[in-house]
């Protein structure tokens, strides 16, 4: 399996209609717009190492204190952190397969095993998709186990664990190991098929981290804020490891705008619903297999090699995305866009995938 930079990460270059990212179509928040326009003047100066006014916002948002929660330039580089700093002494990384790749990232940069348990899938005549069993992840922790991750929802599988799903892993997690819980997507997921956010359902483990992004529902994935909240002792320690100085003044003063501004959130949120239902309709009115999804996304199946089906969307001015560094050679992510993108996806799916 490749993990080069150009197999694991980027869009193809100059797509009109570009859905491979899991990007937020509808653009920022003009709040956030705002503050980090007027944050721009001040470059000269150096942002503040601590995010103060950023930890302070998200913990008010989080009803937590601020030192149980870090930020990082995206989700991705505080997973790379956490993964690299909880790993450290050795230890493997223990995952479902087709997990969001930036784990297996982490491991492979900390020099430590990273460990799959088998999924469910591909999903075949809409029936099923990629089901995970709680009960063997928490069965494949051993002695060598030194980190557990999940994402919840998954990305690219759309998959989930729900509520009591999720309560066994944390309940099931012994108390010595770290429990990584990715709620990248947890707005586009929260009342639908009994998923529930670790929050809601209160659950609690010693060393259980739970990451966020302001790259999804907050759209704003050019800026690179992402955050982390779990025991203080324990953030502390992966803040520790964290590049200096490393969220930008106007990417933190977008993100504390942001947070403020809910009623974009929840348009953001209501519209991408809207289209995932679009999506998912139209793949099925043309027969196209696809997995239900609780992301910004829907992951579909395609009859032999993805790779000319993507360049066949590509010619039409549709960017979507290959899956080959999960090992999935005949399924391809498309990201919900605006109604109008949806459309001209679909447009093309009609005479691409039939
Ligand atoms: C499951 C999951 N976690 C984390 C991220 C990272 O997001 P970011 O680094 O932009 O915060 C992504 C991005 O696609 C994702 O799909």
């Amino acid at each position: 399996m490749s993990l080069d930079s150009a197999a694991a990460v980027g869009p193809p270059v100059g797509m009109e209609v570009r859905l491979s990212s899991n990007e937020a179509p509808f653009g920022p928040s003009p709040r956030a717009v705002s503050a980090m326009t007027a944050a721009v003047p001040e470059a000269h100066r150096y942002c503040d190492d601590q995010a103060t006014e950023l930890r302070a916002a998200i913990a008010a948002h989080e009803d937590r204190d601020v030192e149980e929660i870090a930020v990082g330039t995206g989700s991705a580089a505080l997973l790379m952190d956490a993964i690299g700093h909880e790993c450290r002494d050795g230890g493997d990384v223990l995952t479902f397969e087709r997990a969001f790749i930036v784990y297996r990232l982490a491991a492979r940069n900390a020099g430590v095993d990273y460990v799959e348990v088998a999924t469910g899938g591909p999903a075949v005549d809409d029936a099923g998709g990629y089901q995970r069993s709680v009960d063997a992840l928490v069965g494949a922790i051993d002695e060598h186990t030194r980190l557990v991750v999940v994402d919840n929802p998954g990305n690219p599988t759309g998959a989930h664990l729900d509520a009591d799903e999720l309560t066994t892993l944390v309940e099931g997690t012994p108390r010595h190991v770290t429990l990584v819980i990715d709620e990248a997507y947890h707005q586009f997921a929260v009342g639908h098929r009994g998923y529930a956010t670790v929050a809601e359902l209160g659950l609690e483990h010693p060393r259980m981290l739970v990451m966020r992004t302001f790259s999804k529902a907050h759209a704003l994935a050019g800026m690179r804020v992402g955050y982390v909240m779990g025991p203080r002792s324990l953030v502390g320690e992966v803040d520790a490891w964290r590049t200096r100085f490393n969220v930008a003044a106007p990417a933190q003063a977008a993100a504390v705008a942001s947070l403020d501004d809910t009623e974009h959130l929840e348009a953001t949120v209501r519209g991408t619903l809207a289209g995932r239902e679009q999506v998912e309709r139209g793949l099925a009115d043309l027969g196209v297999p696809h997995t239900p999804s609780l992301g910004n996304f829907v992951t579909f199946e395609v009859d032999g090699p993805a790779a000319p089906v993507i360049d066949a969307f590509a010619d039409q001015g549709v960017g979507v995305r290959g899956l080959l560094p999960y090992d999935m050679p005949s399924s391809i992510r498309v990201t919900v866009g605006t109604p109008d993108e949806i459309d001209r996806f679909l447009t093309a799916a009609a005479t691409v995938l039939v």
